[in-house]
């Protein structure tokens, strides 16, 4: 009896929802989170996150190349981050006699290490609110100077929470000096390619290993030859256990940019409005140029790095859309925002504020619709090809392509653009040529000729104009967002009113590239109707998907002979009764863009992963987190060892690295 019931309840705790949580809390407070980390089985203090009075983990974590995270794994300043936040500066080292983005690179030494023009790292030194100091009538470049004077290659920046509700200091430490130490082959580094991009099961060894050099004082410097490893004041130790689902995960990193507490209209924009056209015209797009690449190996190659670019957000909006129309996020933010306006009928200062919302949103709705138009459309057509471009051996079999691309492109403009929004030479275009097409095939000659054509550079500046008209209309420059100076406003008062209503409710700010933690959980999830996802891949799947016919699945001959002959060594487990390597796995952590490369940490706080994507359905979270959807993708940190010892033979690096078991 008592063992049925016992049966019974464990059955019940092990189909629970995963310990999924939304947020991404600021380090500097995440004494209010520690509770409920601990309970979820975080074993170390507030203070080992996050100190300034002693070595913490955010020591350990750096704003990588202004749009990635990366993470110290040694006290000479080695980092890990992804292979796709490293990419550029591989392609740049990369050329047919080194071709490293082919064959991948261990440096033999530090001599052979290679020096990264124009790359930087960021360490967190502190983290103040001055919400009362700008109150006070200091300004944020005030108070940017004084911390900058504070010491060596300091950088400050002042950074709204809330919507300006609060301010927040961040002052970093600066690296100039940051040298490639390694990367795997693309066909580990990028396997699958784009079209694994977003999606679960998942195999790609998405890492890349960097050193950050200073001066002989500890401090940035400059790049030289005399620059020194850096000795951090913290590194991750790197588990050797493993994970298992449902142990508790970390993920310390900087975060780009989420859309919480956005109005029902914003988000019915979205959905409604913005993602399906975006999306219907890169679908064309995505079209034109896939057609060009399945019949010219050639063109596969040179449209290679567009399609990748074009294909990533378009995948991204598809997931967004479906999220939110499965959740009704609509309407349930239509309701919430309702709920509110009632308790606000009696208060001066929030009485009116969703109403004043909605109407700015009417307000500047088309206009902004135009200039998102205009960026994916006759924004993306080239005004010239340069001489480069020509003398590339496939540059006259792009021909077709690039004309059916001006086609396309200039006909979808002119479908979906509001009228009030046209831009002027586009229309006298229409009127000249009789038919978008008809105008588009005339401006692709004479851009294609090379002449300097005098309607192509009309249309470039009318389209300089337009925009610039949108940008006055809604009195901000930062278009990333549907937003206006009057929404920023509005949404200050309105959050602020939200946080006395709402009590209940976990507030976080916004994410906005400023340092974070979210937790949660390893955790699978169901899929589809009756069909479950497990959290761990193993290179049983990579082989099973190894095709040396496709691109993106075509592996290196070792790593067939690695698997052939079982040689996992010390990286080698066992799973369902099978020998094999663990790869990538999932979990419930709320993560956005510029989560790449961020540490996947256990309770313990060692390094167990490295983040580096979602799921395509899970990205809906940057406006509304699902726990039972929503999953980051990591690469098991036991993948990255594995690659480095067995194919790049650099088991070196690991001596200045802190295993634990
Ligand atoms: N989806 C990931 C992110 O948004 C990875 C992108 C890079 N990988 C690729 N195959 N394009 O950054
Ligand atoms: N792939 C993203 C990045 O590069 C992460 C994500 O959107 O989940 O930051």
């Amino acid at each position: 009896m008592f063992k049925r019931t016992f049966l019974t309840l464990a059955v019940l705790l092990l189909t629970l929802p995963a310990l999924a949580d939304k947020g991404m809390w600021l380090p500097s407070l995440i004494s209010s989170r520690i509770d409920d980390m601990r309970a979820k089985g975080f074993r170390l203090t507030a203070e080992d996150i996050y100190s300034i009075n002693r070595a913490s983990l955010k020591d350990a974590v750096v704003l990588f190349d202004g749009g990635c995270t990366g993470e110290f794994v040694s006290d000479e300043g080695l980092l890990l981050t992804n292979h796709h936040c490293g990419y550029d500066y591989i392609q740049a080292h990369s050329s047919l006699e080194h071709d490293y983005l082919t064959y991948g690179f261990w440096a033999r030494s530090r001599a052979e290490e290679l020096p990264n023009e124009g790359l930087n790292v960021r360490v967190l030194v502190r983290m103040e609110e001055v919400t009362d100091r700008i109150a006070a009538g200091e300004s944020p470049e005030e108070i940017c100077r004084k911390a900058e004077a504070e010491g060596k290659g300091y950088r400050a920046s002042v950074e709204q929470m809330y919507y300006g509700n609060q301010q927040f200091l961040f002052l970093y430490e600066q690296f100039d000096d940051v040298r490639l130490v390694a990367t795997p082959p693309s066909s580990i580094g990028k396997f699958g390619g784009d079209t694994d991009n977003w999606i679960w099961p998942r195999h790609t060894g998405d890492f890349s290993i960097f050193r950050v050099y200073a001066g002989k004082d500890n401090r940035p410097a400059p790049y030289s030859p005399e620059n020194v490893p850096y000795r951090p004041a913290r590194h991750f130790k790197i588990s050797l256990r493993g994970i298992h689902e449902g142990d508790f995960t970390m993920i310390y990193g900087f975060p780009g940019n989420t859309q919480e507490y956005i109005l029902s209209d914003a988000v019915a924009y979205i959905a409604e409005r913005s993602d399906p056209a975006k999306i219907a015209i890169r679908t064309g797009r995505l079209e034109i140029i896939s057609e060009a690449q399945a019949e010219d190996p050639e063109l596969r190659i040179h449209y290679a790095a567009k399609h990748a670019t074009i294909a990533n957000a378009w995948k991204k909006w598809q997931g967004e859309m479906l999220g939110i129309n499965r959740l009704g996020t609509v309407a349930k933010k239509r309701d919430y925002e309702e709920r509110f306006a009632a308790w606000a009928a009696d208060r001066e200062e929030y009485r009116t504020v969703v109403a004043e919302l909605k109407a700015e949103y009417a307000r500047i709705a088309d206009a902004y619709f135009a200039y998102e138009l205009i960026s994916e459309t006759l924004a993306a057509l080239p005004t010239s090809y340069d001489e480069e471009e020509r003398a590339e051996s496939c540059f006259e079999r792009r021909r077709a392509t690039e004309q059916a691309l001006f086609e396309f492109l200039a006909a979808e403009y002119a479908a979906r653009c509001p009228a009030p929004y046209l831009i002027p030479e586009f229309l006298d275009g229409l009127h000249t040529w009789g038919s978008p097409e008809a105008y588009a095939r005339h401006l692709f000659e004479e851009v294609w000729s090379g002449e300097k054509s005098a309607d192509a550079e009309a249309l470039a500046s009318g389209i300089k104009r337009m925009r610039s008209h949108i940008v006055w209309l809604l009195g901000t420059r930062s278009l990333r967002n549907l937003t206006s100076k009057r929404l920023n406003e509005l949404y200050t008062r309105y959050i602020r009113g939200l946080r006395e209503w709402d009590t209940q409710r976990a507030f976080f700010p916004d994410a906005n590239l400023t340092l974070r933690v979210a937790y949660g959980s390893v955790a699978g999830y169901e899929y589809a109707d009756g069909e479950y996802h497990k959290p761990q891949t193993t290179l049983d799947g990579i082989i099973a998907k190894d095709n040396p016919e496709i691109y993106d699945y075509d592996i290196p001959q070792q790593l067939r002979d690695l698997y052939a002959s079982k040689e996992y060594g010390r990286w080698g487990i066992t799973l369902d009764g099978r020998r094999t390597v663990p790869v990538c796995f999932l979990a419930t952590n709320h993560t956005t863009g510029g989560n790449s490369g961020s540490p996947v940490i256990n309770g313990r706080g060692e390094l167990v992963g490295i983040n580096f994507d979602r799921t395509w359905r899970s990205t809906m979270s940057d406006i509304e987190f699902d726990p039972e959807i929503c999953r980051n993708i990591a690469v098991d940190i036991r993948y990255v060892l594995f690659v480095i010892d067995r194919i790049g033979g650099a088991d070196y690096l690991f001596r200045e690295m802190d295993f634990v078991r």
